[in-house]
């Protein structure tokens, strides 16, 4: 049983990464323990909102309906994704209101990089001039100004994306901390453990952290030079790298 039900509402222009982001979050809670419930646009155009088109109107309608479905379910105490190109501020502000534990994720991505990628073939026909109303490039889309994450999905791996959002609803006590693994070390390495670290210095945590990271990196060599460092910068950060 979650704690307590929330939204977390994931908005952006198409492929901006609103749906993978979504997905990846929802499998890391999941792997918690958590209770998760999923709503797409991809999905619900097909059924709730069946018939609806793309004029603001439309757009506005779509939304609320889903907020509502979000609302309930929210209620009821599950974690709710909601990844919907939702481009307009006030019907964002109208269902955060309405839903009350709603956490806004802005998947920010410049439209350049979405043409680039264009996962569905929409952009292509929206800049050939055969949809009308798409968002990005014959429909605005309005920045969202309260969000509580903001994503750079051209900048950061999907596992940092997600990461930042997971973190976020550890922050505002949606979910617990992670904990961390133990594990087991025999009593007559121990002991002489601690001394290693007294003379250097380090409490054993720190000693064993230490020592365990160039393993991690040797085994990981996908890593880019960039990642590394900044695998390093946060070791340092955290005190167990000089
Ligand atoms: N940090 C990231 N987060 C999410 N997606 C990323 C990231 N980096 C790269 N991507 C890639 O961007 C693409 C985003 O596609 P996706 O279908 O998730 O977009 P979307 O926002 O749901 O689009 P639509 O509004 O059309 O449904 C995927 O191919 C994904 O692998
Ligand atoms: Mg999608």
């Amino acid at each position: 049983m979650n704690p307590k039900g929330v939204t977390i509402w994931f908005t952006g222009l198409p492929c901006s990464g609103k749906t993978t982001l979504a997905k990846a979050v929802r499998d890391e809670l999941e792997r918690r323990g958590y209770y998760v419930e999923s709503l797409d646009g991809d999905v619900t155009r097909k059924y709730l909102s069946k018939g609806l088109g793309f004029s603001k109107e439309d757009r506005d309608e779509n939304i609320r309906r889903v907020g509502f479905v979000c609302s309930l379910l929210t209620r009821a105490g599950a974690i709710v994704t909601a990844a919907f190109v939702s481009p307009y501020e006030a019907i964002r502000q109208e269902i955060r209101e309405q839903i009350k534990d709603f956490v806004l994720v802005y998947v920010r991505c410049p439209v350049e990089v979405c043409i680039e990628r264009d996962v569905k073939g929409m952009y292509k026909k929206a800049l050939a001039g055969e949809i009308k109303n798409f968002t990005g490039i014959s429909d605005p889309y309005e920045e969202p100004r309260n969000p509580e994450v903001v994503v750079d999905t051209d900048k950061e791996t999907i596992e940092e994306s997600a990461a930042k959002v997971v973190g976020k609803l550890e922050e505002l006590g949606y979910i617990e901390k992670a904990k961390p693994e133990f594990v087991a070390i025999p009593r007559y390495l121990s002991d002489k453990l601690k001394k290693v670290a007294e003379k250097r210095g380090m409490d054993l945590q720190r000693l064993v952290l230490s020592a365990v990271t160039p393993l991690v990196q040797e085994a990981t060599p996908d890593l880019s030079p960039e990642e590394k460092e900044k695998i390093k910068e946060r070791l340092r950060s955290l005190g167990y790298l000089e």
